[in-house]
């Protein structure tokens, strides 16, 4: 049996993105079919439609999604009709060289679902980050599903299956943060902001946001931020050096993807501190560095792929924090709309009016 439904695709490079009818096939072995109940929508959905990931059009969008298990294929064991999952884009393959070394956050061979979802005529569907939830019902393999308290709301919860981990993470697995730490965070965004309240989560005591929108820098005290620095107006190296004794920062997260404020992360730094990069540079980025600074600063310049997030040890844990009232997943939801504004959402982030906008079905 098939299911009919209605999503968001991007038929072709930079047009504007279509509602069309999706066909999406019953779940195979190892495969779940969820009904979705929230996606929020990403910056990685516009690079999609702008053909700046790949050129597989038509793509279906939307990747940070929670809904609820309504159907299982053959051989799933960890989710049952009816559980409430967040999907995830790491569904670990436990038999890569990262998995069999013990290190499944890094998993090399994560797995999608093996269907395709299709347009009504056929055409195969690329979904985006292998999930496609901006869609009534998706087909994810069994492990792009993980099982969290039911009780959370679908809008926050699904906003841990992409930017907002990446952010947390970025702090709390990647950098390490721990109780006490001082901690600067580059760039406010929907990822920014998600460091800033994972430091304070950890236990940081100063937590600094860099921005150079005052309205980002705001929402950045929301999440715990005790220092702000607009950036166009104060060198921010030159005040982080000032807020840490003359010393620079512990933990120096860089939350945009440019060189320049690589840069100032580096050197914001303490010694044998360590710098983050959580924010996606473009291919043709360089970032110029004295490599003598680069041994004389110890410490550690880490990447951070996807908050380096297990998602089956990380999903629970962090929406139980949220049910706690610790983690304010809410804060992250600027706006809920239909899924016919997908379009004007990206237009709102493009001239950063929100955090995330997430649509309900
Ligand atoms: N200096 C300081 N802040 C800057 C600068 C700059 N030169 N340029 C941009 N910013 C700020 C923006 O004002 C914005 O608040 O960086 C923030 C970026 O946030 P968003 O555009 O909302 O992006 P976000 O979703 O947070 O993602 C950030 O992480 O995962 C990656 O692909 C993602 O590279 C992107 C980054
Ligand atoms: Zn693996
Ligand atoms: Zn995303």
């Amino acid at each position: 049996m098939t299911h009919k439904v209605q999503g968001i695709i991007a038929l072709e490079k930079n047009a504007p993105v279509s509602l069309e009818t999706v066909i999406v096939p019953d779940p195979g072995p190892g495969e779940v079919l969820v009904d979705v109940q929230a996606c929020g929508v990403c910056h990685t959905d516009l690079h999609y439609r702008q053909g700046n990931i790949n050129d597989d059009f038509p793509f279906l969008l939307g990747h940070e999604a929670a809904g609820v298990i309504e159907a299982v294929g053959e051989g799933v064991t960890s989710v049952t009709v009816g559980d409430f999952v967040i999907l995830n884009w790491r569904a670990v393959c436990g038999g890569c060289r990262a998995c069999a070394r013990g290190r499944p956050w890094y998993c090399f061979a994560t797995h999608n679902a093996q269907q395709k979802m299709t347009l009504e005529d056929g055409t195969e569907l690329s979904p985006a980050l292998g999930i496609g939830a901006f869609v009534e019902k998706t087909l994810v393999a069994e492990g792009q599903a993980t099982k969290v308290n039911p009780e959370a709301s679908p809008l926050a919860a699904g906003l841990l299956g992409c930017g907002v981990m990446a952010g947390l993470g970025a702090a709390i697995n990647t950098g390490g943060v721990g109780r006490g730490d001082s901690v600067a965070v580059f760039g406010c965004g929907g990822v920014g902001n998600a460091a800033i309240a994972g430091a304070a989560l950890a236990g940081a005591t100063t937590i600094i946001g860099v921005d150079i929108d005052d309205r980002k820098l705001e929402w950045a005290q929301g999440f715990g931020a005790t220092h702000i620095i607009n950036s166009r107006q104060i060198d921010p190296v030159e005040r982080i050096r000032e807020l840490t004794d003359g010393n620079g920062v512990d933990v120096a997260i860089e939350a945009i993807g440019l060189p320049e404020t690589y840069q100032q992360a580096f050197f914001a730094r303490d010694l044998a501190g360590t710098v983050v990069l959580v924010g996606v540079p473009a291919p043709d980025m360089k970032v110029e560095l004295p490599y003598i600074e680069i041994f004389g600063r110890g410490g550690a310049l880490k990447s951070s792929w996807y908050g380096d997030c297990l998602p089956s040890r990380d999903f629970p844990m962090l929406i139980d924090l949220y049910m706690e009232g610790k983690l304010d997943l809410d804060g992250f939801v600027s706006e809920t709309i239909g899924i016919g504004d997908v379009e004007e959402a990206f237009h709102k982030m493009e001239r950063g009016e929100v955090l995330r906008s997430v649509v309900a079905f």
